[in-house]
């Protein structure tokens, strides 16, 4: 064949393929056999590699073909990516219609209607009718650059109808999903593989979606649907309606089942019809959205900060089934707290399995009044971990006992004690549900992040015994690392790395990671402005901690527990002794200097010139403490009108004691 010929054939092939991708992917309409397919494929394949100088980006043959990234690159978008303010109830939709015949000035605001799909938004980009850029939606302002991914997905047109005369520049927004057989297909697959499934559609399609790896995400079976132009060079369709034609007539995929409505009882008809519909969809969705069919009304109403005025999300509500509980099973998290499951019998809500429910905790056992054998409705919406809603009850049945949480922890035995409505273990890490819990949160990226140390891997050292406590973590050796499976020379070497990095580590850090109940990232921080040093906090009275803002007589009891317990006060000796060092916070910026630092302030009496809180202010931008209590360790004693018996103490002590004139003067400059 003569090379323009080639080129020629090379040209028919691709346009044929797109066209049979477009009906196959688009329009779920083939017009040839898959084998007919494959052996066009196959040819443009031949002809490509024989002739690699001809491959062009846009081929069908290219999808996949970028190396993986090391990371997402951060994109901003061209406009920004709006929410949808949602709804459940009807009357909040008629609301909508009254405030848009208002506001417009007209009895009939036209809507167009359309499912709301369940995945994740994502901005693609076509400059000359070509394909150039694919971005997740990220906060609205910024998302990640996903076009090598977004290429991958079939019903995403490479290049716009060419007849179809596609705009010089154009700016869609779109969803990416998964349908339900592929999203069960895909988690059967990976279950098989011993990896852990997707919890529900829309996290496969993020997850695949949002890969380095391209590869990974083109053998995930993600589709796309679009339903906004975002911009567009040349004229802009007047309605919505003929926006979505007009993006069908370019080759994009758009939502096959909407409709105009006249009224809004037209728009409360069409969502109960596909509400009705739902159960038959081949994908998840999760609602309807109803938008202002005219752009130029659409323009005239704006958008507020995050939503536009003219569209809105109309939710289902979530979706119940009936099944039975065939046992309570009770699991012991992290902190050692007990929660019931329900194991149900199998059942599928809106195309998920579902065969256990969270309880949640004894009293909502109690208060829903459910028991092994009874009969349950499941209800799931959208993130939430499948629920009980209720019971349902069953004439003439017969139940059995009520539930009691178990006296002893089904995972280490040790007893079970109780706090409200909340039951633990009081093994501690003698109970390995526990030690794998807390050595899982001491590793985590928001503790001393150490990399490699995940679920899986903390189950293999304390199954082994390698790891009784978390110093354990720092005696550990490669070699005994190499005895555990799944593990080679390279990847014990980077967890040792990662390990040893994680030794320098902040004060703040350490207390999240050590799982003390109460102290979460927030109140870590606190503390470790505040005390600065482990010791310093680990000797603090309960009324030092107290002084501190937003430590409450809970998180300073929780503290104190915590340090006096001596296997904690151990484990916290070992940890340094195996090379942990402890770094205070960067030294705090004092817009007052730092003249009064480690002074502690106690106030009596009224104060002439200022509020508590303004002396309180004050003494803290000078890098000091205030305190309620005179102790020896009190710096000075502010002495107003009418003082009370702290100043007595003041004396006894032999604190120095301050007029309101002399503290005005400290902490004045100059
Ligand atoms: S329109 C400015 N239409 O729902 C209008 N959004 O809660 C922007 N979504 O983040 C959105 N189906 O990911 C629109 N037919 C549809 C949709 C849809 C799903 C998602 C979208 C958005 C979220 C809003």
């Amino acid at each position: 064949m003569a090379d323009h010929s080639i080129a020629q054939r090379i040209a028919a092939l691709r346009r044929e393929i797109r066209h049979h991708d477009h009906l196959y992917y688009t329009k779920d309409r083939p017009e040839i056999s898959d084998a007919e397919y494959d052996r066009l494929f196959r040819e443009l394949v031949d002809l490509e590699t024989a002739h690699p100088d001809l491959i062009t980006a846009d081929s069908p043959t290219q999808r996949v073909g970028a190396p993986p990234l090391s990371e997402l690159a951060k994109v901003s978008h061209e406009k920004p990516m709006l929410s949808l303010d949602s709804i459940v109830d009807q009357e909040d939709v008629r609301a909508f219609d009254q405030r848009m015949k208002r506001e417009l000035e007209t009895d009939q605001p036209f809507y167009t209607a359309e499912p709301k799909f369940d995945g994740l938004s994502v901005e693609l980009v076509y400059d000359q009718g070509r394909f150039v850029r694919g971005a997740t939606r990220g906060d609205g302002m910024i998302g990640e650059d996903v076009t090598v991914n977004l290429r991958t997905i079939r019903a995403l047109p490479l290049q716009l109808h060419a007849e179809a005369d596609p705009p010089a520049h154009l700016v869609v927004r779109g969803e990416v999903y998964m349908r339900l057989d592929e999203f069960q297909s895909l988690n059967r697959r990976m279950t098989e593989r011993g990896e852990e499934g997707f919890a529900n559609p829309r996290n496969a399609a993020a997850g695949s979606l949002r890969q380095l790896d391209s590869r990974i995400t083109a053998s995930r079976p993600l589709t796309v649907t679009c339903y906004d132009i975002m911009a567009l060079a040349g004229p802009n369709p007047a309605t919505h309606w003929d926006e979505l034609e007009s993006l069908a007539a370019w080759g994009l995929p758009v939502p096959e089942h909407r409709q105009r409505c006249r009224s809004i009882d037209e728009v409360l008809r069409f969502h109960q019809t596909t509400d009705a519909l739902r159960d038959n969809l081949p994908f998840e969705i999760d609602g309807i959205v109803v938008k202002l069919d005219r752009r130029d009304w659409q323009d005239q109403l704006g958008s507020k900060s995050r939503s536009p005025r003219w569209a809105i999300a109309y939710k289902f509500a979530p979706r119940k089934e009936i099944t039975v509980i065939q046992d309570i099973a009770v699991s012991v998290g992290r902190t050692g707290t007990l929660t019931p499951l329900a194991l149900l019998k199998p059942v599928e809500v809106g195309g998920v399995t579902i065969s256990r429910a969270t309880l949640h905790n004894a009293d909502e056992v109690a208060r829903k009044d459910v028991r092994v054998g009874d009969t349950v409705k499941v209800e799931r919406a959208g993130d939430v971990i499948p629920a009980i809603a209720e019971r349902v009850p069953v004439p003439g049945e017969e139940r059995q006992a009520p539930f009691v949480m178990p006296d002893h922890c089904p995972v280490c035995g040790s007893a079970v004690a109780r706090e409200g409505a909340y039951f633990y273990c009081t093994g501690q890490t003698v109970c390995v549900a526990q030690l794998k819990g807390a050595i899982e949160h001491f590793a985590s990226k928001s503790a001393l992040n150490i990399d490699g140390l995940g679920k899986k891997t903390v189950a293999q050292l304390v199954d082994a015994g390698m790891v009784n406590d978390l110093a354990d973590l720092y005696s550990l050796t490669k070699e005994q690392l190499l005895t555990l499976e799944g593990f080679a020379d390279r990847s014990a070497t980077l967890l040792m790395e990662s390990i040893e990095r994680s030794k320098a580590v902040s004060l703040e850090r350490l207390l999240m990671g050590l799982g003390i109940r109460q102290v979460g990232q927030h109140i870590a921080r606190v503390l470790a402005k505040h005390f600065r040093t482990l010791s310093r906090l680990m000797e603090a009275t309960q009324d030092e901690l107290l002084q501190v803002r937003e430590i409450g007589p809970e998180i300073s009891a929780s503290l104190a527990s915590f340090f006096s317990e001596a296997r904690n006060r151990e484990v916290i000796e070992r940890l340094v002794e195996r090379g942990l060092t402890v770094n205070p916070p960067a030294a705090e910026t004092h817009p007052g200097g730092r003249s009064l630092a480690g002074k502690t302030f106690v106030f009596t009496g009224g104060l002439a010139g200022y509020s508590r809180d303004q002396a309180k202010e004050l003494v803290e931008r000078h890098g000091g403490q205030v305190s309620s209590s005179v102790s020896k360790k009190t710096g000075y004693v502010v002495a107003g009108t009418d003082p009370g018996s702290k100043l007595d103490q003041a004396q006894k002590l032999g604190v120095q004691i301050l007029t309101e004139a002399e503290f005005t003067a400290l902490v004045t400059p100059g």
